[in-house]
């Protein structure tokens, strides 16, 4: 049984675009955000059309949205250009930051992730589009930094959620100096600013002070498995410790603790191996 509502909106679409189906179902979409089933029969119904017809314009053409669409859209261009810079590493950091599969809406109707295959900007990829904005030579990072300024959410991490999860101060191993940095926060604490080295690129790079909590904001984008040597911002000395990651037997990282013991993490992009000893 189709509504009142339906009915009559597709009704008035139908006298103000002169029965042209196209612009009827591209203002039912910006209407509903995307296509439901008994609109298009009412569509079909009130244009005398096959419903095969009307289903088959719906299908062909790619701005069409059968299912429910997130409030936020973004698109990752997966096209051979976009590919070869990175697009895979991009669509599996948004996969990971909205804890959605790529062609999946969030539980809470927020964001849709899509793919596509190119946008014609080959030469600036790797491209990400997000609420109808461009991003050209699109860094993985930015993904977290993207979804967090829509969201304008608190970075607070709500820590009594997870007894696991706590905050931690931490001092270099060799000159003591705090390693906090009470100006840039991360999950809503004072991040943890370290200096890194990999291939031929060397610059700041800072964690979640959060035991438990792998979020990072580098000066340099480093590809997942990259093994990093971190050394102290204020004496320089490299900060690595005698532990072998557990999950991936790289050798870990040593920071000391504010009031006693060490922290480990694995300086490999992506393990999420660490050690807490106290
Ligand atoms: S392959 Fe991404 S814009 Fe062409």
């Amino acid at each position: 049984m189709v509504s009142e509502e339906v009915s009559k909106l597709v009704d008035s679409l139908i006298q103000k675009y002169d029965g042209h189906l196209i612009s009827v179902l591209e203002n039912i979409q910006l209407f509903c955000n995307y296509l439901p089933s008994d609109y298009l029969r009412e569509v079909s119904k009130q244009l005398e059309l096959p419903l095969r017809d009307v289903y088959g314009a719906a299908t062909f053409y790619k701005t069409f949205y059968l299912n429910p669409r997130g409030k936020h859209i973004c698109t990752v261009c997966l096209g051979t250009a976009c590919h070869v810079r990175g697009g895979n590493f991009i669509i599996e950091e948004f996969e990971r930051q909205l804890h959605i599969k790529r062609g999946k809406t969030t539980e809470d109707n927020n964001f849709t992730l899509e793919t596509v295959n190119c946008m014609g900007a080959c030469a600036v990829g790797p491209i990400v589009i997000v609420d109808g904005t461009y991003y050209s030579y699109f860094k993985t990072l930015e993904a977290r930094k993207i979804i967090r300024t829509i969201l304008k959410e608190s970075e607070k991490v709500d820590i009594t959620k997870d007894k696991r999860i706590f905050p931690v101060k931490v001092n270099c191993p060799k000159c003591y100096h705090s390693l906090m940095d009470n100006e840039y926060l991360i999950d809503g604490h004072p991040s943890v600013k370290v200096t890194i080295s990999f291939l031929d690129k060397h610059g700041w790079y800072r964690l979640s002070c959060l035991y438990g909590v792998y979020n990072v904001e580098s000066e340099y984008e480093r590809p997942h498995g990259v093994v990093a040597n971190y050394f102290c911002p204020h004496c320089h000395a490299e900060m690595l410790g005698t532990f072998l990651c557990p999950l991936c037997t790289t050798q870990m990282v040593s920071l000391v603790l504010t009031g006693g013991g060490s922290v480990h993490v694995c300086p490999m992009r992506g393990c999420k191996g660490h050690l807490l000893d106290v």
